[in-house]
């Protein structure tokens, strides 16, 4: 992991090299989450049904797991389907479902070539069986990796999450005062993971859609216009390189650097 193996990846003299080559290793965001959007719209740019976009963006997805995890990000959340999302036609959620199936069924190899782990964040129990059971396999498979951990968020709701997390703590019997931000980050979907420090979004749109919304409390949030088909790894080293322009600064205040 780190530059050398980036190197190897792409291509000698490319854009991704002159990029990639600008980032600091040290300063890498250890969790990056990335809010998957505009495949509708790039389908229709080309006048094809919206389900095109969805399957086009299987490549994007394939790309920058298998990027993020050669750069050593410890843990890349990708949203691939909201609480919100059972809105849509049933075709379109039906062909989300099975490109979710066959990308597991694919990848699963490169995951494991990776060393990354698969897992799963969402109401996971209000899936179809056959979408369980494909995830719950990935899981198995993969859970003794020890490098990026692969969150898919689906199924997904920051609220119901929140809401599942207070719901968890009752049934654990934690009373009121013993119940702090800590205790109960202890009870999310993400328990024991780092909150996201890069939030990126596709497609231009200024908004979190309900994702991650305990976790994004002091993520760096950076939008880029390209619909998410066309995100490829330049565009995750583009974000990075934003990323380490930016000051965290937590609520404190800029404490300038004095000489001597
Ligand atoms: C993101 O692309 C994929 C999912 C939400 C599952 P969209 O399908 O939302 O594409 P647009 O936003 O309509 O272009
Ligand atoms: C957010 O995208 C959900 C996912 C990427 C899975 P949407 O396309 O559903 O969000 P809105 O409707 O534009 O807010
Ligand atoms: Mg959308």
């Amino acid at each position: 992991m780190g530059l050398d193996d980036v190197l190897s990846w792409v291509e000698q003299d490319s854009a991704e090299a002159e990029l990639a080559s600008q980032i600091d290793f040290e300063r890498l965001p250890t969790h990056v989450a990335i809010i998957m959007d505009g495949n509708g719209r790039w389908a229709a740019q080309r006048g094809l049904p919206r389900v095109h976009g969805h399957r086009a963006g299987i490549d994007s997805v394939r790309d920058v797991v298998e990027a993020s995890a050669r750069l050593g990000v410890q843990v890349l959340t990708l949203y691939a389907f909201s609480v919100e999302n059972w809105k849509r036609p049933p075709g379109e959620v039906a062909t989300l479902m099975t490109l979710l199936k066959r990308y597991l069924r694919q990848e699963l190899r490169t995951l494991l070539d990776n060393n990354i782990r698969f897992n799963v964040v969402g109401r996971g129990d209000e899936l179809t069986p056959d979408i369980r059971d494909e995830l719950a396999f990935a899981t198995r498979q993969t859970e003794a990796n020890t490098s990026m951990q692969f969150n898919i968020a689906l199924n997904y709701g920051g609220r119901a999450e929140i809401v599942d997390a207070a719901r968890c703590a009752m049934d654990a019997g934690i009373c009121a005062n013993d119940l702090d931000e800590e205790r109960f980050a202890g009870f999310l979907y993400t328990a024991g993971q780092p909150d996201p420090d890069l939030l990126i979004r596709t497609s231009g749109e200024m908004r979190v859609s309900n994702f991650l919304l305990w976790q994004i409390a002091y993520a760096e949030i950076w939008v880029t216009e390209t619909l998410w088909p066309d995100f490829r790894c330049r565009h995750l080293f583009e974000a990075l390189l934003a990323y380490q322009r930016r000051e965290r600064r937590y609520g404190g205040i800029n404490r300038p650097v004095v000489a001597g």
